[in-house]
């Protein structure tokens, strides 16, 4: 049986603690993919933080377990994330990159490994160069860089999770996907429930029948020495009758419970994926360390009525439970 991930056990705790346990911050929100799903708040607005100033923040939040890197794309951002897992790693703080994999090389990713990062989270939606090229608009060599990579990250030894979006592009594929998966060396797989992005209207989301057979289906063939992760479930898992088993995991979501996202130009936000409200700003008086003491009236609402855009698109006419 395939051991629990270290980063992910945050996910797996019992929620309703609320504590600053986890933080996402976006180092760039620039990209140089421009994926039609795309969740990143602000993507493209150029606001970076630095390695100097990330640290200088987690070095004042002595409770904080995980730090993810994600944006944007932030190996444009490469050696200020390399220093952030290098200072993470030696003070005992969990950290995950997440990343498209295309601007990874093997020299980056032994430095990352060197360097003691936790996870590579690497996004994983495609098994033909094809079907990559036209849904992303790249050229289909891309594709043969992201298998490259991913390769090399198994090799090196990297603890690598590859997420794969379950969304009406990826819904028919999900059993090939997931092979594939395997095929590259990989033995965690991430099934990300879509969520619908107001901000630019993309609505192709898995309707619920079709999100049954998919992890039903998944959870069925998976082999024993994989872990699987379904991730914006954790809401209506019971009611669609999906069970947790050895190596199946329906992560608790910790987004705005445990888990706040930095942005660039200081702005602290609940969730970068469906709650991108700003509560706060650490360069206009927010502390970050106070947060959950302190309450801004948007955390606390939030708290309060614990929203889930996960679960109001598949039970629309139902009470959030
Ligand atoms: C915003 S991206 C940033 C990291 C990197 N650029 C990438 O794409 O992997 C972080 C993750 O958000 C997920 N994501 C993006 N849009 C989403 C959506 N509409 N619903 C659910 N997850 C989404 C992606 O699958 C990706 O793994
Ligand atoms: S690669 Fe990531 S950040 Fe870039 S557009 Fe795609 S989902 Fe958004
Ligand atoms: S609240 Fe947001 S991040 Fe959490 S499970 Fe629901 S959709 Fe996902």
């Amino acid at each position: 049986m395939a051991a629990k991930n270290r980063y992910k056990s945050l996910e797996l705790e019992t929620p309703g603690v609320y504590e600053l346990e986890g933080l996402e911050v976006g180092v760039t929100s620039n990209c140089n993919y421009k994926c039609d799903y795309c969740c990143a708040y602000n993507r493209d607005d150029g606001e970076c933080i630095s390695a100097q100033e990330v640290i200088r923040i987690i070095s004042e939040l002595p409770r904080l377990k995980r730090v993810r890197l994600s944006g944007g794309e932030v190996t444009l951002k490469y050696q200020d994330c390399l220093d952030i897992v290098t200072y993470c790693a030696a003070h005992g703080i969990d950290t995950q990159l997440n990343t498209n994999a295309t601007l990874l090389t093997g020299e980056r990713i032994h430095a990352l490994r060197d360097a003691g990062l936790s996870n590579i989270h690497i996004s994983f939606n495609y098994t033909e160069p094809d079907a990559y090229a036209a849904y992303y608009r790249v050229h289909p060599r891309m594709y043969g860089r992201l298998e490259q990579n991913i390769r090399l990250c198994t090799e090196a030894g990297l603890e690598t999770v590859l997420e794969t979006l379950l969304f009406e592009g990826t819904q028919a594929n999900m059993r090939a996907i997931s092979e594939k998966v395997y095929d590259m060396g990989v033995r965690i797989h991430e099934i990300q429930n879509s969520i619908v992005m107001p901000h630019s209207n993309w609505s192709q989301i898995t309707p619920k029948e079709s999100l049954v057979r998919s992890v039903t289906e998944l959870i069925t063939h998976k082999k024993p020495d994989t872990t699987l992760y379904f991730t914006c479930m954790d809401r209506f898992a019971d009611q669609l009758g999906f069970r947790e088993e050895p190596g199946v995991y329906f992560s608790n979501c910790v987004d705005g419970t445990k888990q706040l996202h930095l942005h660039g130009n200081g702005d602290i936000l609940i969730c970068e994926l469906c709650h991108p409200v700003v509560i706060g700003n650490i360069y206009q008086g927010t502390s970050l360390k106070d947060i959950y003491a302190n309450q801004p009236r948007a955390l606390s609402d939030f708290l309060e009525k614990l929203p889930c855009p996960a679960y109001d698109a598949l039970f629309p006419n139902e009470q959030n439970a």
